[in-house]
C-alpha cells in the first residue's frame, strides 16, 4: 500500500519476534534520514531452549505471547513516550517460525488499528540489510554478508526494497554449523561462541575441506564441514582436551577461509554488475559477525579489494527491534506501509527474482 512519501521526522514502534528473541525499540528517523534510537529492549529466551539444544518453536512463540507487551510498554518507559507520539508500527513478518511471527504481527497489527497508525509488515532480513543506515548513515549501495544461525547471504543492496541475491546456502547456515560442530564435540549451546572460546587453546593443524572454495557463484555449502569434522573427531575418539581444541581451531580456520573466498568472489561481481565508480562497502551482520576469526578474514579480504569494512556494534548485529523500527521507517519515509491483511511468512525472500542455487532445498 503506498501513501504519500513523508517528510517529516517520524517515531516507529518496531516489534521482533521471528526466532528467540522477544524484542521491542523505538525509533526516530529524522527528516534528513538520520536515525536514533530511543530505546530497544531484548529479551533473549536461550535459557528456555539451551537444554533442547536449538530452538523450539511452541516454546518460542508461546514465550513472546508473554513477554512481548511487557517489552512494549518498557520500551515506550525508556523512551518516555507514549503511543501518541508513534507515528508508524512496525513488525517483522518473516521469514522466520511461523507462531513467533503472527504474535508479532498481530500485537503490531492491533496497536496500529487501535490507535489508527499505519502498520509496516518488515523483511527480517531487510531489517539487517538496512542497519548499517541507522548505525553509520551509510548510504546504497553497499554489499551485505549477512551470517547468522538461520542465513547465510551475500546480497547488493541498492536500495530500500531492492537487493540482489548474490549467493546463499545449499544446506545449513553458517551460525547452525557452528552449533552442529559444537554439539557434536560435546561443547554448550550455542556453540558459535564456545566453538570459538575453545578454539583459542587450538591449533588449527586438521584438514578439512573448503567446500565451494573457488566456485564462480559465491554460494556456500556447509554440512561436508561439519561431516568432515564428525570423521575427524571419530579418528581420534576418544577425544582429549587438546583434541577438541584443535578441531575447534580447524573447523573456525576453515569456515573462516571459506566466508572469505565466497566473499571476494563477491566482491568481483559487485564491481562488476555496479561498475568501478560504485562506493566499496562491506557490510556483516548477524550472530556470526562476533567472530573474531571471520571478522580478521574479511577485513583482510576487504583491504584486497579496497572495500571498507562495516560491522554494527554487535547488539544490533543479532537480532533486535531497533532495526525492525528502522525498516520500518525507511518505508514509511518513502511512503510505504502495508493493509492489515499483510500476512506473515515463513519464507520470504529480498530477492524474489534470484535463482535457485541448485534446486530444492536452498535456505531463502
Ligand atoms: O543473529 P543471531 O543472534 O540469531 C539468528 O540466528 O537469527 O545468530 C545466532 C548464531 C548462532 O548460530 C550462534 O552460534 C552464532 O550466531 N554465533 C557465533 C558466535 N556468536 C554467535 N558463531 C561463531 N562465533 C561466534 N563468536
Ligand atoms: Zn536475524
Amino acid at each position: 500500500m503506498a501513501t504519500a512519501p513523508n517528510r517529516c521526522d517520524l517515531v516507529v514502534l518496531g516489534i521482533e519476534t521471528s526466532c528467540d528473541e522477544t524484542a521491542a525499540a523505538l525509533v526516530r528517523r529524522e527528516a534528513s534520514g538520520k536515525g536514533v534510537i530511543l530505546a530497544n529492549v531484548v529479551r533473549s529466551q536461550l535459557a528456555l531452549h539451551a537444554e533442547f539444544g536449538g530452538v523450539v518453536p511452541e516454546i518460542a512463540a508461546r514465550a513472546h505471547v508473554e513477554l512481548l507487551d511487557v517489552l512494549i510498554a518498557e520500551a515506550l518507559t525508556e523512551a518516555r513516550l507514549g503511543f501518541d507520539d508513534v507515528d508508524g508500527v512496525a513488525a517483522t513478518a518473516g521469514p522466520g517460525l511461523i507462531g513467533g511471527l503472527i504474535v508479532g504481527v498481530t500485537t503490531g497489527k492491533a496497536i496500529a488499528l487501535a490507535r489508527g497508525l499505519p502498520f509496516i509488515a518488515v523483511n527480517h532480513l531487510e531489517a539487517h540489510a538496512l542497519t548499517p543506515g541507522l548505525t553509520h548513515g551509510l548510504r546504497f549501495p553497499y554489499l551485505l554478508l549477512l551470517v547468522s544461525g538461520g542465513h547465510t547471504q551475500l546480497l547488493i543492496a541498492k536500495d530500500v526494497g531492492q537487493y540482489t541475491r548474490l549467493g546463499t546456502t545449499l544446506d545449513d547456515a553458517l551460525g547452525e554449523a557452528f552449533d552442529k560442530a559444537a554439539k557434536l564435540l560435546g561443547l554448550d549451546y550455542p556453540g558459535g561462541p564456545a566453538v570459538e572460546d575453545c578454539a583459542r587453546r587450538g591449533r588449527a593443524v586438521i584438514a578439512l575441506p573448503r567446500p565451494m572454495h573457488g566456485r564462480p557463484e559465491p554460494h556456500f555449502s556447509l554440512a561436508g564441514l561439519k561431516t568432515a569434522l564428525r570423521h575427524e573427531a571419530m579418528k581420534r575418539a576418544p577425544l582429549s582436551d587438546q583434541d577438541v581444541a584443535d578441531l575447534c581451531a580447524s573447523f573456525q580456520e576453515a569456515a573462516a577461509d571459506v566466508v572469505a573466498d565466497r566473499t571476494r568472489r563477491a566482491m568481483e561481481l559487485y564491481a562488476d554488475a555496479l561498475g568501478d565508480e560504485a562506493q566499496k562497502a562491506l557490510v556483516v551482520a548477524g550472530g556470526v559477525a562476533a567472530n573474531q576469526r571471520l571478522r580478521a578474514a574479511l577485513a583482510e579480504v576487504a583491504t584486497e579489494q579496497g572495500f571498507t569494512l562495516i560491522l554494527p556494534p554487535l547488539d544490533l548485529c543479532t537480532d533486535n527491534a531497533a532495526m525492525v523500527a528502522w525498516a520500518g521507517a525507511e518505508r514509511l519515509a518513502r511512503g510505504l506501509a502495508d493493509d492489515l491483511a499483510a500476512p506473515s511468512r515463513a519464507r520470504w525472500p529480498l530477492d524474489p527474482d534470484a535463482a535457485p542455487a541448485l534446486g530444492a532445498g536452498v535456505k531463502a
